[in-house]
């Protein structure tokens, strides 16, 4: 066989057994992912508030910022929040506490740019947060723990 012939045969095995693995992989992280319904609609209450703070930053509604900062924060104090003891979804969580505590000081204040761009480096930590936990598959949390 011609030698170049044999090494693209060689690449293209190696490739397809990558594939393989690469897919196993894949497989078994997804049934490992947490499908319990009660964390779910957990998470899905920080989007409701986020808008509810948007909402308020575009009509100067400023109780409905500082309502929506403070419900936001107080999830973060919740313990379905603590997921992962990792030490960069706390340092994330964190960040998260003190931006929801600065944009409550700031709707008091009735500063409404100082608390526009505070929602911009909040949706920043939610995104950058994400993206770690999708990465890690950071989840430790025994699903029947969370069953009500
Ligand atoms: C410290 C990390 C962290 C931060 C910060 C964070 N999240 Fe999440 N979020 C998570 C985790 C963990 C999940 C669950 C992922 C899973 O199911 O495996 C999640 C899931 C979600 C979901 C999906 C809920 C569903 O339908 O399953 C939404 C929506 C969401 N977050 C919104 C937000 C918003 C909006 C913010 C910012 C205001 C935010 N998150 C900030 C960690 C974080």
């Amino acid at each position: 066989m011609n030698p170049s012939i044999r090494t693209t045969l060689l690449a293209l095995t190696c490739l397809s057994a990558l594939g393989i693995v690469g897919s196993r992989v894949g497989a078994r992280a997804q049934e490992e992912q947490p499908q319990d319904r009660t964390l779910s609609m957990f998470m899905q209450a920080k989007l409701d508030h986020s808008k509810d703070v948007l909402e308020g930053l575009t009509v100067a509604d400023f109780d409905q910022i500082v309502q929506g900062a403070q419900a936001l924060r107080q999830l973060a104090e919740n313990e379905l929040w603590r997921v992962s003891p990792n030490m960069t979804y706390v340092r994330y969580t964190e960040e998260f506490i003190r931006l929801t505590e600065a944009l409550e000081q700031q709707g008091r204040e009735k500063n409404i740019d100082g608390a526009t761009l505070n929602y911009v480096n909040l949706t920043i930590n939610c995104v950058n947060c994400h993206k770690f936990v999708r990465d890690q598959r950071v989840t430790v949390l025994d699903p029947e723990t969370l069953r009500r």
